[in-house]
């Protein structure tokens, strides 16, 4: 019998109308187009608005795609995975509500928090799933609704972060197509650089952290920088090197999209030029759980059956890490 591997064969996407640019965020921190685009290469990024939408919102439009794309039935879903850190109720999972939203009745569902490396870590679950012939049909999807979580007086955060999200349906191949390698990390030690502090079991949410705006994401950016330039870069190199890829034999190096000058150093460590760069940083900005997902959406007319794809990504927690994956469809 031929080996089993966990395949992406359809991806969707989708990102609210409204757009922020960095000229409106001017008018609310002190920052600067100028500034903002030299330091991050984010222009603009996309803002969910309108009462009672939630992260599901997207994600269930982003689903929908994946099921027009693929004229699959919902009821053949088996699992769906929200990764997400912002879901839209503390306890019951995203990934149930959106299950019956989009009419996968026979799905069980879950969401899956690492932070800005859920997607990437999900990637690892569902291919999991698939490789030991449990399911046949997973699917994974990265939305944030980073707006509910930001601080609009803080430029270290609100000049970053944008919504949207993105779906890829996983299904067993026999050609040798999908994923092929994973290498994920994580270290503890990173949790006080890129958090929430509050509204957890540690500080449940009371008038004091309220008032001191403790449940917004707080981070320090230059802590967070570095470790993500040298993380990620190492995974992506130790991913074609243990795999013996050269540089020649990558088509496309798909990074988390946290600043541009992170995508770079990492790019360049492998060698890889930018047209082989998967790049939208400053049409969204970070989407944390969507940035990966939202570049293969975007880039899925580009994409041949056979391509080697090299992820990679870096989160708080820290969490980070890389996954190699051959393409399996021309679109
Ligand atoms: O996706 C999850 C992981 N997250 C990341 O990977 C994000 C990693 N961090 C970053 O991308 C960058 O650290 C930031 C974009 C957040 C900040 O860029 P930076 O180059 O590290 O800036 P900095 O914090 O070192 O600040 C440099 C200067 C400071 O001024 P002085 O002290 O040099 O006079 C800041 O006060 O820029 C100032 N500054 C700003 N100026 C205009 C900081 N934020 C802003 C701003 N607009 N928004």
């Amino acid at each position: 019998m031929k080996k089993i591997t966990a395949a992406i064969t359809a991806v969707g996407k989708y990102v609210p109308e409204y757009i922020l640019t960095n000229k409106e965020l001017e008018k609310l921190v002190d920052t600067n187009d100028e500034w903002i685009t030299s330091r991050t290469g984010i222009k603009e990024r996309r803002i969910l608005k309108g009462e009672n939408k939630g992260t599901s919102f997207m994600a269930i439009k982003a689903a929908e795609e994946v099921l027009r794309k693929s004229n699959i039935n919902p009821e053949e879903i088996d699992l769906i995975i929200v990764a997400t850190a912002t879901p839209d109720l503390m306890v019951a999972s995203t990934a149930v509500f959106v299950a019956t939203q989009i009419g996968a009745t026979s799905a069980f569902g879950y969401d899956l928090q690492a932070a800005c490396s859920s997607f990437l870590y999900g990637m690892s679950t569902a291919a999991s799933y698939i490789e030991s012939g449990r399911y046949k049909k997973v699917l994974l999807i990265g939305a944030d609704k980073m707006s509910s979580i930001i601080d609009y007086t803080d430029r270290a955060t609100c000049i970053i972060f944008g919504d949207g999200a993105g779906a890829a349906l996983f299904e067993p191949d026999t050609e040798g197509l999908g994923l092929q390698d994973e290498y994920l990390r994580s270290d503890g030690a990173g949790r006080e650089f890129l958090k929430i502090a509050a509204g957890g079991s540690i500080l449940p949410a009371s008038e004091e952290t309220l008032k001191n705006g403790q449940h917004f994401i707080h981070q320090e950016g230059k802590t967070v920088f570095k470790h993500a330039v040298s993380n990620m870069a190492d995974v992506s190199e130790k991913m074609l090197t243990r795999n013996n890829l050269t540089k020649e034999d990558v088509q496309w190096l798909v990074p988390h999209q946290a600043n541009k000058r992170i995508i770079e150093a990492t790019a360049n460590r492998v060698g890889l030029e930018s047209e082989k760069v998967m790049m939208n940083i400053h049409r969204y900005g970070n989407t944390t759980s969507a940035t990966l997902p939202l570049l293969l959406a975007d880039y899925e007319d580009q994409l041949k059956k056979g391509d080697n794809l090299i992820f990679a990504a870096f989160g708080g927690g820290f969490t980070w890490g890389s996954i190699y994956l051959k393409w399996a469809y021309n679109s």
